[in-house]
């Protein structure tokens, strides 16, 4: 019923709607006494200092979760991640050990895919750690602890708002392995985790202006495919863009990201052709930045029509953006919280004005029970 959407005409947007609570939800309880804390303290203090390398396996956008992830807790912990689409995981021959940490994220917790990969991880000895949305799932019920996304029930197929709570979540177990092993001390911990619950404020900042996005959504409703861009932490954003588009609006979409334009995938540009481009922030990463906005002012050169999620303020790539989308200055490494949010809208209206239904996207299930 309208009730049950909270007066939306699809869950999906109600979902977009509840990522700021969501975000706060999955934070809440996890920093006291000036320490991190994960919820079950199954894997101790002295088992997260003796991890040497950790794998995040998962799928879909989950997946995309973890690639964003890595950024940050190779960053803050000095460990090797791997990321790995759960369903590869187990048919190659993955290095594991009792000092691996395998993280494994899922929405629903039954993803058919993911639970092999911790069935397989188990079966060498490899901690377990799952990030799941759902209580008592069979994932977290197999895995060694659990720390739970408090995104709350996510009906439409298209992951949102337990996407951005599995960010938030991967952060708080690289914050829990830099804090046991000394690499970040005490206040930098603390100090992360405050931007941290900042990011729910900037959410729903992001969320005030979508209506920018839902018009630019309508008119480039009919166009044949959409190309993403990003580049570090945007470039997982790029992808899970893309996810999103495939599924709803059964659109061609391909993330990228930016550097390998010119190693092939520009030879798809041609005029007309939207191509997403999500920016990093000027003054954080300044080089990077200045090198996207060569890119995007190749591709408008080659007739692409650029649409630039970039950081409020960002004047040097103005010129060069067709459309642009700003959200709010945030720390580098969060700034998919934000970014990802109008990728999720874009699809959503798209979708909308093909006329489909964006909470039961065809061919898909919510929850992928077999392999
Ligand atoms: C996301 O929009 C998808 N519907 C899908 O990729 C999903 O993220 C994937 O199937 C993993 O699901 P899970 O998180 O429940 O394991």
């Amino acid at each position: 019923s309208a009730a049950e959407k909270g007066g939306h005409e699809y869950f999906m947007l109600k979902e977009i709607e509840e990522q700021p609570e969501a975000l706060a939800n999955t934070l809440r309880g996890h920093f006291e006494s000036g320490r991190i804390i994960l919820d079950e303290q199954r894997i101790s203090d002295q088992d997260l200092r003796d991890v040497d390398k950790v794998f995040v396996v998962a799928c879909g956008s989950a997946y995309h979760s973890g690639l964003v992830a890595k950024y940050a807790i190779e960053h803050w912990t000095r460990l090797p991640v791997e990321v790995e689409l759960a369903s590869e995981f187990r048919y190659r021959d993955p290095v594991l050990d009792r000092d691996t940490l395998v993280v494994a994220v899922s929405q629903s917790g039954e993803t058919a895919d993911t639970l092999e990969a911790v069935r397989h991880a188990r079966e060498q000895k490899a901690r377990v750690l799952a990030v799941c949305n759902t209580n008592g799932a069979q994932i977290p019920r197999e895995s060694d602890a659990v720390l739970y996304t408090h995104a709350g029930p996510e009906i439409g197929v298209a992951s949102t708002k337990a996407f951005l709570a599995q960010i938030a979540a991967n952060y708080l177990v690289g914050l829990a392995l830099a804090q046991a092993r000394g690499t970040k001390y005490p206040d930098e911990v603390a100090r992360e985790f405050a931007e941290l619950e900042a990011m729910p404020a900037a959410v729903q900042k992001v969320l005030s202006t979508v209506d920018q996005v839902r018009d630019l959504g309508r008119r480039i409703a009919d166009s044949k495919a959409v190309l993403f861009l990003g580049r570090h932490v945007g470039f997982p954003v790029a992808l899970e863009g893309a996810l999103k588009l495939k599924e709803l609006a059964y659109m061609h979409a391909e993330g990228f990201a930016a550097g390998e334009l010119k190693h092939g995938p520009i030879a798809l540009i041609e005029d007309g052709l939207p191509v997403v481009v999500v920016m990093p922030s000027p003054k954080g990463r300044a080089v990077l930045h200045s090198k996207l906005v060569s890119n995007i002012s190749e591709i408008q050169a080659r007739g692409a029509r650029t649409i630039v999620i970039a950081e409020e303020g960002d004047e040097t790539v103005r010129p060069f953006a067709d459309e642009l989308i700003e959200v709010p200055a945030v720390p580098t490494l969060l700034q998919p919280l934000v970014s990802t949010v109008p990728l999720q809208v874009l699809a959503a209206e798209i979708a909308r004005a093909r006329g489909y239904d964006v909470d039961k996207p065809r061919n898909l299930a919510k929850s992928v029970t077999v392999e």
